[in-house]
């Protein structure tokens, strides 16, 4: 069976959603449950019922649309990604699992296709950490790897509870109820763009992803003493923010020094107070994010940042406090829809690269309760998280078919 995919409305739907952004164009800024995230949730909705799909919320904001197989008691065959971009982010991150995931389905039904397994759209709630300091939300509450108790403690940016902010967004479900039945999924795919330069350098317009890198952020509080530019004399000072430059730095160190390339360390945020020009900075806020596919070469990293806190803490007289949000474990991809995803490959005659995701995704956590694999497609340059992010028509168009010709061999 061939299926068509309706490359102008998908490309003309990434579009349109991009206009929901609290950033100026080229760059998308769509932060969870924001009224701009709001009202892109709200066009997303009407499109999977426009669909002919049946739309539901749980209580954290994942969104399903299902469209029901001929056997409702068969396992679901998933697929999806999230909408909620990073401020200052680009217009294909996640969007492409999420519209690329409805255009396949909307092929599908067009061809006249009728799956056995019931086949579901999900778009995972809150899988950047803008908001709430950690990724991927929705999928860790819908796989019990954080639990509603555990969820419920998490605040926000201005320090509002979850429960606040899932109020103001009219979320009324029951947290308890989020987390899925073992066995609810037969497999869960998710498309994406690669968010790195190996398919474009070797010229292979395919991945699938056989392992997820293991991401773990900590937030690392300096407390110094403050006080005027001027009065306070250099041997005095106990400059917090001088302290946290040392201590970017020997971050940066522990990464490189672990000697392998899979191992990445970030200090994504700074933050200093009081922040003026002639006040010594008494206190800064560091968000690190520490990444590797080999789970004990990442946690020596974070051990060996928790051991700098103590030394540059004593060194330079400031206190230096630091908590670990979450250390994830890797993931390994199913064989079973690894080679599913291969095998629509080959039908095409198209190559692909086996690889690993350096990124997080929310299939990291859908592992843990489904069979999962991820076809990424390039990306140019490997630019993701900025405006210019950019994956070509083609691109898209022949990820979209690869996912509708393997959803359909799942759902038989
Ligand atoms: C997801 O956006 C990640 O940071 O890997
Ligand atoms: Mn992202
Ligand atoms: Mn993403």
């Amino acid at each position: 069976m061939r299926f068509t995919i309706d490359g102008d409305r998908l490309l003309s739907e990434i579009d349109a959603l991009a206009s929901f952004s609290d950033a100026a164009a080229p760059a998308v800024t769509r932060i969870v449950f924001t009224p701009t995230d709001l009202k892109a949730r709200v066009w997303v909705k009407a499109r999977c019922e426009e669909a002919g799909l049946t739309v539901r919320q749980d209580g954290v904001g994942n969104i399903f649309a299902r469209w029901n197989g001929s056997d409702p008691t068969a396992p679901v065959v998933g697929t999806g990604s999230h909408i909620d971009a990073i401020p200052n982010a680009g217009k294909f991150d996640g969007v492409v699992g999420v519209l690329g995931g409805l255009e396949a389905i909307r092929g599908l039904r067009q061809s006249g296709f009728r799956p056995k397994h019931s086949i579901e759209l999900l778009i995972f709630a809150s899988e950047e950490p803008t908001r709430f300091g950690i990724g991927c939300l929705g999928s860790r509450l819908l796989s019990g790897t954080l639990t509603p108790d555990a969820a419920r403690k998490l605040t926000d940016n201005d320090g509002a509870t979850l429960d606040q902010v899932r109020a103001r967004a009219n979320l009324s479900g029951d947290l308890e109820q989020v987390k899925l039945p073992s066995g609810y999924y037969e497999a869960f795919i998710e498309l994406h763009i690669e968010q790195g330069p190996r398919l474009e350098r070797e010229q292979n317009p395919l991945g699938i992803v056989t392992k997820i890198a293991a991401p773990a952020s900590l937030r690392v509080l300096i407390e110094g003493s403050g006080g005027h530019a001027g009065g306070v004399l250099m041997p005095d000072r106990g400059d917090a923010l001088c302290a946290a430059a040392e201590m970017i730095l020997s971050i940066e160190s522990a990464a490189r020094s672990s000697g392998a390339t899979d191992t990445v360390a970030t200090v994504g945020i700074c933050e200093v107070f009081p922040g003026a020009v002639n006040s010594i900075p008494s206190r800064v806020r560091l968000s690190v994010d520490v990444r590797d596919t080999d789970l004990q070469r990442r946690d020596l990293v974070i051990r060996t940042i928790e051991s700098t806190c103590d030394s540059i803490s004593a060194k330079r007289k400031v206190s230096i406090h630091s908590e670990l949000l979450n250390a994830d474990a890797p993931a390994d991809c199913a064989p079973a829809v690894v080679e599913a995803l291969s095998q629509s490959c080959r039908a095409h005659q198209l190559s692909f690269l086996p690889m690993v995701s350096r990124a997080y995704h929310d299939s990291l956590f859908m592992s843990r309760i489904a069979p999962v694999a991820m076809l990424f497609i390039p990306c140019r340059n490997g630019y993701s998280h900025r405006p210019d992010e950019y994956a070509a028509p083609e691109d898209i168009v022949r990820g979209t078919l690869i996912l509708a010709e393997t959803l359909a061999a799942l759902s038989r």
